[in-house]
């Protein structure tokens, strides 16, 4: 622990901690440009200068310099502040003025640093250097002229995305960044590449030159394009998503997002249900109607009908507030028919230790094996593929793959394809099984999907009964994860929208649509699943949602609700995490809370729910289910046995659920800019991108 001082201040940092790192935990800012810390460290900008008083005659790189026994830095003598004036100066050579129309300008390390260390004026007169920019497909714009060639994004692609498809070409005056073929950066973490840029080199496409940083009102919230929660910004102008960034949660998300979370909130203004609709009896189209002739429309249909006859299905982006709500509302009418798992997935939820991401995701960052099952993480839960990857790259930990073979971003073992291969892997002693076994802390990551079809119970049995033999679970690890895909299911399972004593579950369900069994059907976001196929049409469907999708294209009354950068909601992570989103924006048109429509709604079925404010409501979660209330918590869980009866089809392979990261959900399908990748990385025809520009 070598004990050093800086700017006269004492500090003790751990063995190997650079300067500029000992310099931040005295709360000393050391200016950098190709400094990042999640990335190596190739110190090419020297930015950082510091001087070392006895060191080395000239200053020193401090982000590369290990702090030493002893050591006295100054970070602010008037030597250190001519070096960085110098490389400021050497900077600004070739970097043009492009302040007033720079997407970066008001968030830019250059432009800061240059008030600092900046002079008024050049002592170059020669024609600045031109470079050409490079088409990095329809998320990323690119104005080479302004890099600085700090490679934080060669160093990004390679390290954390794992597609090194960008690298410095040539030396000297001739260095650029680009692709090193004509290609795009097919990495579904590639808006990072913003981020890192410190300059306007790389900037958003769909939002170039539609806002600057300091005309918009940002809102710290949760993300719901997937399960992990991942922590961002939703910057907003008005009634208008500008734009969605990163936060910073070491234990989620780190400091990236997927290009979904950040790119897909166009689709939040397309496509909306903005006012009530009834399908019309006799012509069957829908028409527009108040909201007081939609709920009492409501009533009048289902007054009549016995509880069993009536079923709700929850989607996969609700929060718990409408989760609870709904769940109450089925209460009031009788109905035993609930169900969150709209993909039809069928496992034992009685016990949470067989439903969540018990290692926690950032708990990877200790695991010594891991094996994937059923899914493919890198289009399922991009930031947890991320983590993986992370552990692979920085501590070469050995990964084996059961199930359908896909491009994760780094190597693995192919186990197998069915469940048999897995069986035959947990008896094998040899390879990865060996590893496997060894290994201290062995993580097995099962996708939701291995839960879709008719033996989920008894693969989840399975599955119990492998990470038993294979001791994944130990008195202080839970390697035991399943890796959900919906942000609203974890929450919904533990508030227990799972078919109750003597109800049906999704595939009765919608059974009994076509029976005449269920005669009324109410779907909360449900859009998921081919409602207009598989939804028999004597069945009375209410949809309540945000997007004219698959739900409402079936409903006879649309209810129009909020889209999640609309309300305050709660969500849990696969984890089960608690993290609470925030309103950033008001709903368009006559659209309301979720909660509040189920509210208005149990007035019209004779029985209203018991509370008028979303304050009550917690109230009301925090009485029942309280780990709900323990915000950023995960509550911990007590393994044991779960899963069902019966035989498992061992030889059936399985496949990975998702086909199209851009196309997951109604945003999504919606936006425009979604539709743009699924065409140039989905499809691989970015020649068709010009046409829908
Ligand atoms: Fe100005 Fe920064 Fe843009 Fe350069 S990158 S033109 S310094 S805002
Ligand atoms: Fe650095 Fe940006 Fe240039 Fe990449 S494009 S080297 S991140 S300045
Ligand atoms: Fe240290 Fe670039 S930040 S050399």
């Amino acid at each position: 622990m070598p004990k050093l001082t800086i700017n006269d201040m004492e500090v003790e940092v751990e063995a190997g901690t650079s300067i500029l790192q000992a310099a931040e935990q005295l709360g000393v800012e050391i200016p950098r440009f190709c400094y990042h810390d999640k990335l190596s460290v190739p110190a090419n900008c020297r930015m950082c200068l510091v001087e070392v008083e006895g060191g080395p005659p000239k200053p020193v790189a401090s982000c590369a310099m290990a702090c030493g026994e002893g050591m006295v830095v100054k970070t602010d003598s008037p030597k250190v502040k001519k070096a960085r004036q110098g490389v400021m100066e050497m900077m600004l050579i070739n970097h043009p003025l492009d302040c007033p129309i720079c997407d970066q300008g008001g968030e830019c390390d250059l432009q800061d640093q240059a008030v600092g260390y900046g002079y008024d004026r050049s002592r170059y007169h020669e024609n600045k250097r031109a470079v050409p920019d490079k088409e990095l497909g329809p998320l990323i714009s690119t104005t080479m002229t302004r890099c600085i060639n700090c490679t934080r994004c060669v160093r990004f692609a390679e390290e954390i995305a794992g597609t090194p498809v960008i690298g410095q070409l040539n030396r000297g005056e001739e260095a650029e960044i680009g692709t090193f073929v004509d290609e795009l950066v097919k990495t579904e973490l590639s808006g990072n590449l913003i981020d890192v840029c410190p300059v306007g080199a790389l900037t958003s496409k769909p939002y170039a030159f539609k806002a600057r940083s300091w005309e918009l009102r940002k809102v710290e919230t949760i993300d719901v394009h997937d399960a992990v929660g991942s922590n961002i910004r939703v910057d907003a102008r008005g009634r208008e998503v500008m734009r969605v960034v990163p936060r910073l949660h070491e234990d989620v998300n780190e400091e990236w997002i997927s290009d979904r979370t950040r790119f897909a909130y166009d689709g939040l203004g397309k496509a909306r249900l903005d006012r009530p609709y009834i399908r019309n009896e006799d012509t069957g189209k829908l028409e527009e109607a108040s909201w007081g002739e939609a709920l009492s429309y409501i009533g009048m249909k289902m007054r009549g009908l016995k509880g069993e006859e009536i079923a709700g299905l929850v989607g996969d982006m609700a929060d718990a507030e409408s989760i609870v709500a709904l769940k109450d509302l089925m209460g009031v009418v009788g109905s035993p028919n609930i169900d969150c798992r709209t993909d039809g997935a069928k496992f034992d939820p009685s016990n949470r230790a067989g439903y969540l991401f018990n290692s926690t995701i950032a708990g990877l960052d200790e695991a010594d094996a891991i094996l994937i099952v059923g899914a493919n993480p890198r289009y399922e839960a991009t930031m947890v593929n991320a983590r993986i990857r992370k552990a692979v790259f920085e501590r070469r930990v050995p990964v084996g793959v059961v199930g359908e073979a896909a491009d994760l971003s780094y190597k693995y073992d192919h186990v197998g394809e069915t469940l048999g291969d897995l069986e035959t892997f947990s008896k094998a002693r040899s390879g990865f099984a060996k590893i496997f076994k060894a290994a201290k802390k062995p993580v097995m990551i099962i996708g939701s999907g291995v839960f879709e079809r008719e033996d989920g119970e008894a693969v989840h049995k399975m599955l119990y009964d492998m990470a038993e033999s294979m001791k994944i679970v130990t008195k202080d690890w839970n390697g035991f994860n399943i890796l959900h895909r919906a942000a609203s299911r974890v929450a919904a399972l533990d508030v227990g929208f799972i078919p109750q004593a003597g109800g049906k579950g999704f595939d009765d369900i919608i059974a009994g649509t076509k029976d005449g069994s269920i005669k009324a059907l109410y779907l909360l976001g449900a859009d998921e699943f081919d409602a207009r196929a598989q939804i028999g049409w004597k069945t009375f469907v209410v949809y309540q949602g945000h997007h004219g999708d698959a739900g409402a294209a079936r409903a006879d009354v649309i209810l129009p609700g909020c889209a999640y950068t609309e309300k305050d909601g709660a969500y849990l992570n696969m984890e089960g995490r608690v993290q609470y989103g925030r309103k950033a924006v008001s709903a368009p048109g006559e659209a309301k809370e979720d909660w509040k429509i189920l509210r208005a709604l149990s007035e019209q079925l004779g029985q209203i729910l018991p509370y008028d404010t979303q304050m009550q409501l917690w109230q009301r979660i925090a009485d029942e289910f309280a780990h709900l209330a323990d915000e950023d918590q995960i509550k911990s869980e007590a393994w044991g046995e779960f899963g069902g009866k019966g035989k498992v089809d061992a030889k059936a392979a399985l496949t990975n659920p998702v086909a199209n990261f851009y196309m997951t959900n109604a945003i999504c399908r919606a936006s425009e800019t979604m539709n743009k990748c699924s065409l140039a990385f989905h499809l691989g025809r970015e020649d068709l991108l010009e046409a829908a520009e």
